[in-house]
């Protein structure tokens, strides 16, 4: 388990978020821990790898071309990889991607890898997110927003994953927003957990002014750290 793929259901879930608090319990841990964004779309607006906020350490610097390795591909239009790759006249090299993702297992003990949208977003017209952190055997924890429609979007997810024989570390529920309907998305946990056969991780709260307090990926830290552990030499 050197990297892990931080997928979602979706754009938008949460993937930043908890990358920022995985990384930050791990390395709280001891973890010699970076993050990855392969592709980073909307790129005036949006930086997720700065949003993941590790502060470096000095031997960073012995790391050639680190931002490079951590984003080697960032586009302006807010748009499916291959789009937005397609609109700046440029094709994704798939081989650019497994290099600087190669030198990051390298140099560190965990990489996580901030996947852009879900799991079967193409990053060129002939392979998809998926089959690429497939093949690079990455294990994948999977972002859902727990509301009214998530059942549907995290089968689906987990379904794809399993068909490319993914090793799935287990599901992140992430609260949005607060005014949910309690009974909705208790359920939600039980019978995705029941039917998918994955571990959950725990749910992310709603996260209001203390946005930065550690406390709140406590549950979610934990259960990775723990997973993390038991499968480090996977
Ligand atoms: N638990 C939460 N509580 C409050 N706000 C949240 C929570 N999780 C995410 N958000 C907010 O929702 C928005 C989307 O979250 P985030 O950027 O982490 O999604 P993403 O899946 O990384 O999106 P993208 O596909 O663009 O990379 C952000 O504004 C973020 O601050
Ligand atoms: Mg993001």
């Amino acid at each position: 388990m050197k990297s892990v793929l931080i997928t979602g259901t979706d754009t938008g879930v949460g993937k930043t978020i908890i990358c920022r608090y995985l990384a930050a319990y791990m390395r709280e841990k001891g973890v010699n821990v970076i993050t990855q964004k392969w592709v980073q779309t909307g790129c005036d607006q949006t930086d997720d790898i700065k949003d993941h906020m590790l502060e470096p350490l000095p031997f960073w610097k012995q790391v050639k071309d680190i931002d490079t390795l951590r984003a080697p591909y960032r586009f302006k239009y807010p748009a499916s990889p291959h789009l937005a790759a397609a609109l700046e006249g440029v094709q994704i090299d798939i081989k650019i991607i497994e290099e600087s993702h190669a030198r990051l297992c390298e140099q560190f003990d965990l990489v996580l890898v901030e996947g852009s949208g879900g799991v079967l977003v193409p990053l060129t017209e002939k392979i998809v997110l998926a089959d690429l952190a497939a093949r690079l055997k990455m294990a994948v924890v999977a972002v859902v927003p727990n509301k009214l429609g998530c059942i549907n979007h995290i089968l689906l997810t987990i379904e794809a994953l399993r068909k490319r024989e993914m090793s799935i570390g287990g599901v992140i529920f992430n609260r949005l927003n607060d005014n949910g309907d309690e009974a909705i998305l208790r359920e939600n946990i039980r019978i995705i957990s029941l039917i998918a056969g994955v571990p959950v991780m725990g749910e992310m709260p709603f996260l209001g002014k203390d946005a930065d307090d550690m406390k709140n990926a406590k549950k979610v830290g934990e259960a990775f750290y723990k997973c993390w552990k038991e499968n480090k030499n996977d």
